[in-house]
């Protein structure tokens, strides 16, 4: 192998007089005619893009011999493939390396000149270059200078380059999202659509800064090392999950818009994503086209559905977006008979008349309403500043669905057909994006036979703006959360949770880092605890969970929408791992245990203990009121709340919850009995329908232990009537306390943990107290939501 490795290197680069040309590569022996690196990392070559079109490439050596599926990282003339037969590369006498369609047009050339002998070298780290044929010769060219939508390793990424994505998946032809220094230097996304064009990234609204960045390096120069960290000259950096070890690396602007670095191990077929630059992808402009909005669904991916009153143009056309069903007249009647539908969490990013702040609701409709061409306003309520932002729109563009937007949009309709819109249109995905996102082969036919020379010159030159054409008509479809293929950490097509270091993991790597699964730290529910240490030296918390009572579906079902949460008070995912009948976790390190440790040794002050209460209320919140997908924790206990070096909570153990649907609230999976002895809600006893307010009960029952220091179980009792509940015992002695008030004295300085002594705010007690009380009544309809709960602490935290 090695030796004919050697052989191909060399084959080429020999300066024949004989021909115009000193050598050259035919697009007809693909197999045969291509130069590879001396170890044989990189190949280039000619590389099939479709039928009988072809684009000279540089791609990763492949174990298996297919020639389809290679990893390309650079292509000469991805825009104008060339022809099956006859088309060559050729280095001609005065220099140029030229590649020719067919025989005949020039398509691309490296435009140099020598008169020297040349020769074409592929180095290891995929750098092609023409040079001068002596040692240390003169360098005229590099493909290292001209990337097209990735950069190796050692790359430098400068001034006047850009990184242009493909159209999609399959069709390497360039697309609309493109990296590059924009004139303040600072590295940015750039979404260059046909109809639009705006920067994506960093945030647009937000100063270089405050997106901690400088403009006032103009030295315009990023680079990925080979440990795995990025560097750009405007401070932006990325390291990536496996930072520090040697592997092979890439950053590749994909097809839907995101920069994503990946890495695999030497010798090994499948890539995976070690970091990328946007973080929240369904917040790149120009994935849906007008009046059409992008749902990120953890589970099928992202979606565009057009808005309500709106249908869509195209079809198969994602990017064209959606067209209103109706017209709006503009006169003086147009206010009686306009309908403003609001689409909550939903943003149109751009496109303002003009913003005004501090208006009214009803002020910005009516300015929305006094400008013709206005199609809806953005309207948010900062409540607690007491500050309002209005943003009637010309354009609906850049459109996105997410939780965490907390604003509104008022979409502009003509009332008569009121009855036809419906908030839920949104949510309903009867435009689901397929995942053909144009597996289109290109055509174009050879004509065998007679040398016709100018005939056939004729035909080819036809065929080829043919094919062309064809190739300008390749979309990029709609982006689904899907890799290429054959990067993806893909299962049984599975589409898993891309967040920033979220990866797969291999049984025999946490072995390593937990030493054999020697430090257990924890037992849960769902399975046991270990600390391990991962090659990049950052420490986790591994959790092996019970064997085999998941299958694969299910289990990467789980695991992607947990990777999907992203919460300051919810512990973080880092990946996980599926091998045979393991399933494992691994889990963000946190310090100083669990909440359960921490009260019974004392070690939380009373502000320690309003934040971890106000930030569990917080987490319980996003996950009932904020997730796309409605989830229940069913299990919060002191156990299950960790606190990190800042003290902190970080919410675990989703072992338990359980996914639901929103309008679901009976459902039968829950016929099983959850959660914990003293923390249970009554409607687990009763069986009674199961909703959020079983934790926000649990909820409760932690908070009154924060408070008097007792744990529900220890207050086991038994009375005249029989076995009180152990919580029920803890929730009596503090009412009762509350209603003899007048014989016993304030009944807040009766309950509170005697450890605290006198050393706490007695108005945010009071607070917190009545708070917890009314989360564990047993009605549960009486019980507030999560997010009130937050809204009621909020109003008296001190900022610490
Ligand atoms: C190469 O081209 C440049 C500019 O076109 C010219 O100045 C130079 O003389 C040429 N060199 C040779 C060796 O032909
Ligand atoms: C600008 O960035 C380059 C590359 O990161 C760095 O070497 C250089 O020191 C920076 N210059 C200044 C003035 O910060
Ligand atoms: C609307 O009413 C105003 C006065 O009320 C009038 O000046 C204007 O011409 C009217 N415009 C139209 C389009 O009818
Ligand atoms: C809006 O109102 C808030 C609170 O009343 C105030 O602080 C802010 O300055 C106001 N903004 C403008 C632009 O008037
Ligand atoms: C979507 O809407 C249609 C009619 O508007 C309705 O028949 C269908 O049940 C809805 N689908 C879902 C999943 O809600
Ligand atoms: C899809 O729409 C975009 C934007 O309008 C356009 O540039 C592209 O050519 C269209 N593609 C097809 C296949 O119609
Ligand atoms: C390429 O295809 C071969 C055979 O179909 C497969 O074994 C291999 O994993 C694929 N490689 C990549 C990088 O997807």
């Amino acid at each position: 192998m090695a030796s004919s490795l050697n052989f191909f290197t060399f084959l080429i680069l020999f300066f024949h007089f004989q021909h115009s040309s000193s050598f050259s590569l035919s697009v007809e022996k693909p197999e045969q005619d291509i130069i590879m690196s001396p170890k044989g990392t990189f190949t280039a070559g000619f590389y099939s893009v479709g039928e009988n079109a072809y684009s000279f490439a540089i791609w990763f050596t492949q174990i298996h011999k297919n020639l389809n599926n290679a990893t390309v990282v650079w292509m000469a003339n991805r825009d104008q493939p060339v022809n099956g037969k006859r088309s060559t590369l050729s280095l001609l006498k005065t220099g140029n390396l030229v590649l020719t369609d067919a025989g005949h047009s020039n398509v691309w050339s490296t435009n140099t000149n020598s008169s020297k002998p040349l020769e074409l070298f592929l180095y290891d780290i995929g750098n092609l270059v023409l040079r001068e044929r002596k040692t240390n010769g003169f360098i005229l060219w590099r493909s290292f200078d001209f990337p097209t939508d990735t950069l190796l390793p050692d790359q430098s990424f400068t001034r006047y380059m850009k990184l242009v994505s493909s159209k999609s998946d399959n069709v390497y032809s360039s697309g609309f999202y493109k990296l590059l220094f924009n004139n303040d230097n600072l590295l940015s996304l750039l979404y260059d659509g046909p109809q639009v064009s705006s920067i994506y990234w960093p945030d647009p609204w937000l100063h270089s800064w405050e997106a901690r960045r400088s403009s006032y390096n103009n030295s315009r120069v990023a680079k990925l090392d080979v440990l795995g960290n990025f560097i750009s000259s405007d401070g932006f950096t990325l390291k990536t999950s496996d930072y520090g070890t040697s592997l092979q690396r890439r950053l590749t602007i994909d097809f839907d818009g995101n920069v994503r670095s990946y890495s695999r191990k030497h010798g090994q077929e499948k890539w995976s994503i070690s970091g990328q630059f946007h973080q929240q992808p369904f917040k790149i402009h120009g994935i849906c086209g007008p009046n059409s909005v992008c749902i990120n669904n953890p589970r099928t991916g992202r979606k565009c559905l057009c808005v309500p009153g709106y249908s869509r143009i195209d079809n198969q056309n994602w990017s064209q977006g959606c067209k209103p069903n109706f017209q709006l007249s503009c006169n003086n009647k147009t206010k009686l008979e306009t309908y403003f539908q609001r689409l909550p969490h939903v943003e149109f990013y751009g496109y303002d008349y003009q913003f005004k702040a501090n208006y009214t609701y009803k002020q910005c409709k009516h300015f929305c309403l006094r400008m013709c061409q206005c199609v809806a306003f953005q309207y948010r309520l900062v409540r607690d500043q007491g500050i309002s932002y209005c943003y009637p729109k010309r354009q609906l563009q850049n459109g996105f669905s997410s939780p965490e937007f907390r604003g509104s949009i008022f979409l502009r309709l003509p009332k008569r057909k009121h009855a036809f819109y419906n908030e839920n249109d949104i949510q309903n995905g009867s435009l689901v994006c397929s995942r053909n996102t144009g597996v289109q082969q290109l055509k174009r036919s050879y004509i065998k036979g007679k040398k016709n020379g100018s005939l056939n010159f004729l035909l080819w030159f036809a065929t080829c703006l043919g094919v062309i054409e064809v190739l300008c008509f390749f979309i990029a479809g709609c982006f689904l959360f899907k890799n290429r293929k054959h990067s993806a950490t893909n299962k049984q097509g599975y589409i898993l949770a891309i967040a920033p270091g979220f990866r797969e993991f291999s049984y025999s790597e946490l072995k390593q880092a937990t030493k054999g699964f020697s430090q257990e730290i924890g037992k849960g529910a769902g399975g046991t605890v270990y600390k391990g240490l991962l090659s990049d030296n950052r420490v986790v918390a591994i959790k092996r969970l019970h064997e085999a009572n998941q299958g694969e579906r299910e289990f990467l079902a789980e695991v992607n929408i947990i990777g999907m949460l992203n919460h300051m008070n919810l512990i973080g995912m880092l990946g996980y791992c599926l091998a045979g009948k393991h399933r494992l976790l691994v889990l963000e390190f946190v310090e100083k245990g669990s909440l359960a440790e921490n009260l019974s040794s004392n070690a939380l002050d009373w502000g320690k203990r309003y934040n971890i209460a106000l930030g569990t209320a917080k987490a319980l919140a996003y996950l009932h009121e904020e997730c796309l997908e409605w989830i229940l924790h069913c299990d919060i206990k002191p156990q299950n709340i960790l606190i990190d070096s800042d003290y902190r909570p970080k919410i675990v153990d989703f072992g338990l919850s359980k996914l639901l649907h929103r309008n679901n609230l009976n459902n039968s999976s829950f016929s099983r009995m959850r959660g914990t002895r003293g923390y249970m809600a009554p409607e687990w006893i009763f069986n009674l329908p199961i909703t959020s307010k079983v934790d926000v009960y649990s909820y409760g029952i932690v908070v009154l232990e924060m408070i008097t220091g007792k744990s529900p179980t220890t207050c086991i009792e038994i009375t005249d009537d029989g076995i009180v509940s152990h919580n029920e015992r803890l929730v009596t002695w503090i009412k009762e306390k509350r209603r003899k008030e007048s014989e016993v004295g304030c009944w807040i300085e009766q309950i509170v943990d005697p450890a605290l002594g006198l050393n706490y705010d007695i108005v945010q007690l009071k607070t917190l107290a009545v708070v917890a009380l009314d989360c564990v009544e047993k009605e549960k309809d009486v019980r507030p939501t999560m997010s009130q709960v937050v809204e009621r602490l909020q109003s008296h935290q001190h900022d610490s």
